[in-house]
Protein backbone atom coordinates (compact mmCIF):
# COMPACT_ATOMS: atom_id res chain seq x y z
CA UNK A 1 0.00 0.00 0.00
CA UNK A 2 0.81 3.47 -0.47
CA UNK A 3 2.59 4.76 2.21
CA UNK A 4 0.63 8.26 2.58
CA UNK A 5 -2.88 6.24 1.79
CA UNK A 6 -1.71 4.13 4.77
CA UNK A 7 -0.46 6.63 6.92
CA UNK A 8 -3.94 8.29 6.55
CA UNK A 9 -5.70 5.42 6.96
CA UNK A 10 -3.44 4.94 10.37
CA UNK A 11 -4.87 7.88 11.66
CA UNK A 12 -8.36 7.91 10.29
CA UNK A 13 -9.86 6.90 13.83
CA UNK A 14 -8.86 10.12 14.93
CA UNK A 15 -9.79 11.91 11.55
CA UNK A 16 -13.21 11.15 12.32
CA UNK A 17 -13.30 11.24 15.92
CA UNK A 18 -12.57 14.81 16.70
CA UNK A 19 -15.35 16.15 14.26
CA UNK A 20 -17.77 13.56 15.26
CA UNK A 21 -17.48 14.56 18.79
CA UNK A 22 -18.89 18.13 17.35
CA UNK A 23 -21.66 16.02 15.86
CA UNK A 24 -22.77 15.40 19.49
CA UNK A 25 -23.62 19.19 20.43
CA UNK A 26 -22.33 17.53 23.83
CA UNK A 27 -23.62 19.91 26.80
CA UNK A 28 -21.88 17.48 29.87
CA UNK A 29 -18.23 19.00 30.09
CA UNK A 30 -15.62 16.53 31.32
CA UNK A 31 -14.39 18.99 33.95
CA UNK A 32 -18.03 19.00 35.73
CA UNK A 33 -17.54 22.72 35.21
CA UNK A 34 -14.79 23.22 37.76
CA UNK A 35 -11.85 25.42 38.44
CA UNK A 36 -8.27 24.54 38.32
CA UNK A 37 -6.36 25.93 41.21
CA UNK A 38 -5.35 29.43 39.15
CA UNK A 39 -9.31 29.81 39.33
CA UNK A 40 -9.79 29.15 35.05
CA UNK A 41 -11.71 26.46 34.27
CA UNK A 42 -9.78 22.90 34.16
CA UNK A 43 -11.10 22.15 30.28
CA UNK A 44 -14.08 24.16 29.58
CA UNK A 45 -17.60 23.81 28.01
CA UNK A 46 -16.30 22.94 24.65
CA UNK A 47 -14.68 18.90 25.79
CA UNK A 48 -18.02 17.15 27.16
CA UNK A 49 -18.98 13.27 27.78
CA UNK A 50 -21.48 13.01 25.08
CA UNK A 51 -18.69 14.79 22.48
CA UNK A 52 -16.06 11.71 23.69
CA UNK A 53 -18.37 9.01 23.20
CA UNK A 54 -19.88 9.75 19.90
CA UNK A 55 -16.41 10.67 18.68
CA UNK A 56 -15.06 7.38 20.11
CA UNK A 57 -17.59 5.40 18.19
CA UNK A 58 -17.58 6.96 15.43
CA UNK A 59 -13.44 7.02 14.70
CA UNK A 60 -14.01 3.29 15.84
CA UNK A 61 -16.64 2.38 12.93
CA UNK A 62 -14.47 4.41 10.64
CA UNK A 63 -11.26 2.12 11.51
CA UNK A 64 -13.60 -1.03 11.68
CA UNK A 65 -15.21 -0.14 7.85
CA UNK A 66 -11.12 0.56 6.47
CA UNK A 67 -9.62 -2.63 8.10
CA UNK A 68 -12.10 -4.75 6.21
CA UNK A 69 -12.15 -2.58 2.58
CA UNK A 70 -8.25 -2.80 2.69
CA UNK A 71 -6.54 -6.43 1.71
CA UNK A 72 -3.55 -5.50 4.26
CA UNK A 73 -4.01 -5.57 8.10
CA UNK A 74 -3.81 -2.14 9.22
CA UNK A 75 -4.71 -2.48 12.98
CA UNK A 76 -6.93 -4.61 15.01
CA UNK A 77 -10.20 -3.51 17.30
CA UNK A 78 -7.93 -2.44 20.05
CA UNK A 79 -5.02 -0.18 18.46
CA UNK A 80 -8.56 1.10 16.42
CA UNK A 81 -9.82 2.65 19.68
CA UNK A 82 -6.46 3.90 20.72
CA UNK A 83 -6.64 5.70 17.57
CA UNK A 84 -10.43 7.14 18.16
CA UNK A 85 -10.14 7.77 22.11
CA UNK A 86 -6.50 8.98 21.93
CA UNK A 87 -7.24 11.88 19.06
CA UNK A 88 -9.80 13.20 21.94
CA UNK A 89 -7.61 12.51 24.77
CA UNK A 90 -5.06 14.77 23.07
CA UNK A 91 -7.92 17.34 22.27
CA UNK A 92 -8.13 17.64 26.19
CA UNK A 93 -5.06 17.96 26.99
CA UNK A 94 -4.60 20.83 24.94
CA UNK A 95 -7.74 22.27 26.35
CA UNK A 96 -6.15 22.34 29.30
CA UNK A 97 -2.65 23.59 28.29
CA UNK A 98 -5.04 26.38 26.14
CA UNK A 99 -6.75 26.97 29.95
CA UNK A 100 -3.77 27.16 31.67
CA UNK A 101 -2.22 29.92 29.25
CA UNK A 102 -5.79 32.06 29.12
CA UNK A 103 -6.64 31.12 25.61
CA UNK A 104 -10.67 31.00 25.79
CA UNK A 105 -12.77 28.41 23.99
CA UNK A 106 -12.48 28.47 20.86
CA UNK A 107 -9.59 30.62 20.56
CA UNK A 108 -6.41 29.59 18.82
CA UNK A 109 -2.92 27.82 20.12
CA UNK A 110 -1.29 27.25 16.50
CA UNK A 111 0.38 24.17 15.98
CA UNK A 112 -0.86 22.32 18.81
CA UNK A 113 -4.51 22.67 17.53
CA UNK A 114 -3.76 21.11 14.66
CA UNK A 115 -1.80 18.35 16.08
CA UNK A 116 -2.87 17.22 19.74
CA UNK A 117 -4.96 14.58 17.88
CA UNK A 118 -1.80 13.08 16.48
CA UNK A 119 0.02 13.21 20.31
CA UNK A 120 -2.76 12.09 21.79
CA UNK A 121 -3.55 9.34 19.92
CA UNK A 122 0.64 7.88 19.68
CA UNK A 123 0.60 8.58 23.17
CA UNK A 124 -1.88 6.32 24.36
CA UNK A 125 -0.89 3.97 21.58
CA UNK A 126 3.14 4.05 22.64
CA UNK A 127 1.69 3.15 26.36
CA UNK A 128 -0.82 0.47 25.59
CA UNK A 129 -0.11 -0.92 22.25
CA UNK A 130 3.78 -0.72 21.52
CA UNK A 131 4.50 -3.33 19.32
CA UNK A 132 2.08 -2.90 16.86
CA UNK A 133 2.36 0.71 17.18
CA UNK A 134 6.42 0.87 16.46
CA UNK A 135 5.05 -1.89 13.82
CA UNK A 136 2.94 0.45 12.20
CA UNK A 137 4.73 4.25 12.46
CA UNK A 138 7.66 3.90 10.86
CA UNK A 139 9.41 7.25 10.58
CA UNK A 140 8.14 8.10 7.12
CA UNK A 141 4.56 7.34 7.90
CA UNK A 142 5.01 9.46 10.94
CA UNK A 143 6.29 12.18 8.95
CA UNK A 144 3.68 11.85 6.79
CA UNK A 145 1.29 11.99 9.17
CA UNK A 146 2.92 15.28 10.81
CA UNK A 147 2.69 16.67 7.70
CA UNK A 148 -0.86 15.75 6.53
CA UNK A 149 -2.48 16.04 10.09
CA UNK A 150 -2.66 19.92 9.63
CA UNK A 151 -3.07 20.03 5.92
CA UNK A 152 -5.89 17.97 6.70
CA UNK A 153 -7.17 20.13 10.04
CA UNK A 154 -7.07 23.30 8.06
CA UNK A 155 -9.14 21.71 4.77
CA UNK A 156 -11.80 20.76 7.37
CA UNK A 157 -12.53 23.72 9.51
CA UNK A 158 -12.86 26.19 6.18
CA UNK A 159 -15.18 23.23 4.85
CA UNK A 160 -17.07 23.85 8.10
CA UNK A 161 -16.96 27.28 8.52
CA UNK A 162 -18.28 27.91 4.67
CA UNK A 163 -21.37 24.93 5.41
CA UNK A 164 -22.49 26.68 8.39
CA UNK A 165 -21.62 24.33 11.30
CA UNK A 166 -18.79 26.59 12.80
CA UNK A 167 -18.46 30.43 13.26
CA UNK A 168 -14.76 30.72 12.75
CA UNK A 169 -12.66 29.10 10.24
CA UNK A 170 -10.58 27.30 12.51
N1 LIG B 1 -16.63 18.69 21.50
C1 LIG B 1 -17.24 18.00 22.53
N2 LIG B 1 -16.53 17.11 23.29
C2 LIG B 1 -15.22 16.87 23.03
C3 LIG B 1 -14.57 17.57 21.98
C4 LIG B 1 -15.31 18.48 21.23
O1 LIG B 1 -18.43 18.18 22.78
N3 LIG B 1 -14.56 15.97 23.79
C5 LIG B 1 -17.43 19.66 20.70
C6 LIG B 1 -17.68 20.97 21.45
O2 LIG B 1 -18.96 21.41 21.10
C7 LIG B 1 -16.61 21.89 20.89
C8 LIG B 1 -16.54 21.45 19.44
O3 LIG B 1 -16.74 20.02 19.50
O4 LIG B 1 -16.93 23.24 21.02
C9 LIG B 1 -15.24 21.79 18.74
O5 LIG B 1 -14.15 21.16 19.37
P1 LIG B 1 -12.80 21.94 19.66
O6 LIG B 1 -12.45 22.84 18.53
O7 LIG B 1 -11.81 20.94 20.07
O8 LIG B 1 -13.20 22.78 20.97
P2 LIG B 1 -13.28 24.35 21.23
O9 LIG B 1 -14.71 24.70 21.46
O10 LIG B 1 -12.53 25.08 20.20
O11 LIG B 1 -12.58 24.50 22.63
P3 LIG B 1 -11.04 24.56 23.03
O12 LIG B 1 -10.62 25.98 22.98
O13 LIG B 1 -11.04 24.00 24.41
O14 LIG B 1 -10.29 23.70 22.07
MG1 LIG C 1 -11.47 24.70 18.56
Amino acid sequence: MNFILKAFLLMLPAYVSSPGAVLSRGKKPVDFGKDFFDGKRILGDGKTFEGLALGTLLGFIAGVIAEFLTEEELYGPFSIFLISFGGLFGDMCNSFLKRRLSIGRGEKLPVLDQLNIVFGSWLLCFFFDRNWFFESFNWYIAITVLIMTPLLHRAANILAYKLGLKYVPW
